[in-house]
């Protein structure tokens, strides 16, 4: 697992050079899931499967931006589902965006997560680790290497509440939490990346993001294996609650297809209450 966790660190600082340098241009291609890509994802992917591939015991890697999952060691132990550009529209106006890696074994299913890892872009370059009950923030130094900062945890309760999903679309019973949840006085902290508004929330100690089954997206937007599986396990072991609209844990998720979504509420575990409440769950 070590050269697993220094390999995304060296990962991590090549990205950071290509989004301070690079094109934040549209690329020809589009992703997997139909997403026009740009030039920025394609580059962060390809050094994330650079770095990843060399170490023995990755046995594959499952990418946002590939259709396939790519056998790279058949003696390997992990499998790597990963987000190597999440939030990459943000790029060009220049807010923080980050990388999402859930180290699965066996299989790309919630319950085989083993560790989680997310980098966040941003005016410093932090990464986020979940491992054996420990959930670590680290910070790249001057000599470009992360150093421990300090273990993180969530509170009961936070203050921060970030609502995902057109609002155009929300069903009514979700519009009234997010109105109520305001009224009670929460602070609406949203910028559209995920990694930044779930670290965010993960740092000031506790709140909630949703992004929820829409009636046009009734699924939501966010994709299981890549994006929500490695927050639930960030969150849940930092103290909080993963939960779908069923108050199903999403740690429990069986995935169908490896470009599933499925809706999703993370956070401190009174704000989860609220959730549960709003939805009759
Ligand atoms: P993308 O990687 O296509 O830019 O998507 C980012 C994700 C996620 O990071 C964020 O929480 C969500 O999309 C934002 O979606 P909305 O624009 O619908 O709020």
């Amino acid at each position: 697992m070590k050269e697993i966790f220094e390999a995304v660190g060296k990962a991590a600082f090549r990205i950071q050079e290509a989004l301070s340098y690079d094109d934040t241009g549209y690329a020809d291609n589009k992703n997997a899931t139909g997403d026009v890509q740009l030039k920025l994802d394609i580059k962060s992917d390809y050094i994330v499967e650079e770095e990843l591939s060399r170490i023995p015991t990755v046995k594959a890697l499952a990418s946002e931006e590939k259709d396939q999952v790519d056998l790279v060691n058949e003696s390997g132990r992990y499998i790597i589902g990963y987000d190597p550009l999440d939030g990459s529209s943000l790029a060009d106006v220049n807010l923080s965006v980050g990388s999402i890696f859930g180290i699965y074994e066996g299989d790309l299913n919630g319950p085989s997560l083993k560790a989680a890892i997310y980098v966040v872009y941003g005016p410093r370059i932090e990464l986020v680790s979940a491992y054996r009950d420990r959930v670590e923030l680290w910070r790249l130094d001057r000599n470009g290497k992360f150093s421990f900062v300090q273990t993180l945890s969530l509170k009961e309760r936070g203050k921060l509440l970030a609502p995902g999903g057109t609002q155009k679309h929300w069903y009514p019973h979700h519009k009234t939490m997010v109105d109520a949840l305001f009224q009670e006085g929460y602070r609406l902290r949203y910028s559209g990346g995920m990694v930044p508004d779930l670290h965010q929330i993960l740092i000031k100690g506790g709140g909630l993001f949703a992004y929820p089954g829409t009636s046009d997206k009734p699924e939501g937007k966010l994709r299981l294996v890549f994006e929500v599986l490695p927050f639930a396990f960030v969150y849940e072991m930092a103290g909080g609650e993963a939960i779908d609209d069923r108050g199903r844990r999403l740690m429990e998720y069986t995935v169908a297809g490896h470009h599933d979504t499925c809706p999703c509420f993370f956070g401190s575990r009174e704000e989860i209450g609220a959730v549960k409440r709003a939805y009759g769950i």
